[in-house]
């Protein structure tokens, strides 16, 4: 199981990165525009301060645009990874990506028939978002057991990035069906160290040890 940071915050990157859990870092149009920076400098420092895999989206729409921004950005750093949307136009890109050893991320997957259609493509990895799943009142634990049946059953090199993660159960529930990756908030690394029984057994502890001492 590895975990993808959700973030392009480079304060937060380094600070978490030091943890030793993290694996990778997904961005967003979104989550670029909250840092005020430029895009290219930005993931190029990313890439920089983590080895692995680290997402950087497309904005084009048409295949032929797509495919002209990932030949660029796919320079940028030899650990980029192209995200795509998942869309008709996403995957005549990722075709022909997939062609040039041009890693990609399909993401916005909302069902197994489009995740199973980019693994056909050739995508690196596909990003169902789960919160965005539960949002609608959809189960989204069952598409990520789903495609990761599929995957196993047919030997698809395709990992599945659990995304739209909101809070521990998610990353909790999707690492028990198999998710290879959750890319996880920055807020949310913190809560996934911390239990009010923690940080009472230790004041506990350390009180114990003063009384004995004295
Ligand atoms: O990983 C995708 C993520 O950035 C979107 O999350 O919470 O906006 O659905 P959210």
């Amino acid at each position: 199981m590895k975990f993808f940071l959700d973030t392009a915050n480079v304060t937060a990157i380094k600070e978490i990165h030091r943890l030793g859990v993290v694996d990778g870092v997904t961005t967003n149009p979104t989550i670029i525009s909250k840092e005020g920076r430029d895009f290219e400098e930005v993931i190029k420092e990313i890439c920089t301060i983590v080895d692995g895999p680290v997402s950087a989206e497309v904005t084009g729409l048409l295949a032929d645009e797509m495919v002209e921004e990932a030949r660029t950005i796919a320079k940028w750093a030899d650990n980029v990874v192209v995200k795509i949307p998942m869309t008709t136009e996403g995957l005549k890109a990722v075709h022909i990506l997939s062609k040039e050893g041009i890693k990609t991320n399909v993401t916005l997957i909302f069902t197994v028939s489009q995740g199973l259609m980019a693994m056909k493509a050739g995508a690196t990895f596909i990003s169902p978002f789960i919160g965005r799943l539960e949002d609608i009142g959809t189960d989204a634990y069952q598409l990520i057991l789903e495609l990761r049946n599929i995957i196993d059953l047919y030997d698809f090199k395709t990992e599945i990035i659990a995304a739209s993660i909101r809070n521990t159960a998610h990353v909790e529930r999707v690492a028990g069906l198999g998710a290879h990756i959750a890319t996880i908030p920055d807020a949310l690394f913190e809560k996934m160290t911390k239990h009010p029984l923690t940080d009472s057994g230790i004041e506990t502890f350390l009180k114990d040890w003063e009384a004995f001492k004295n």
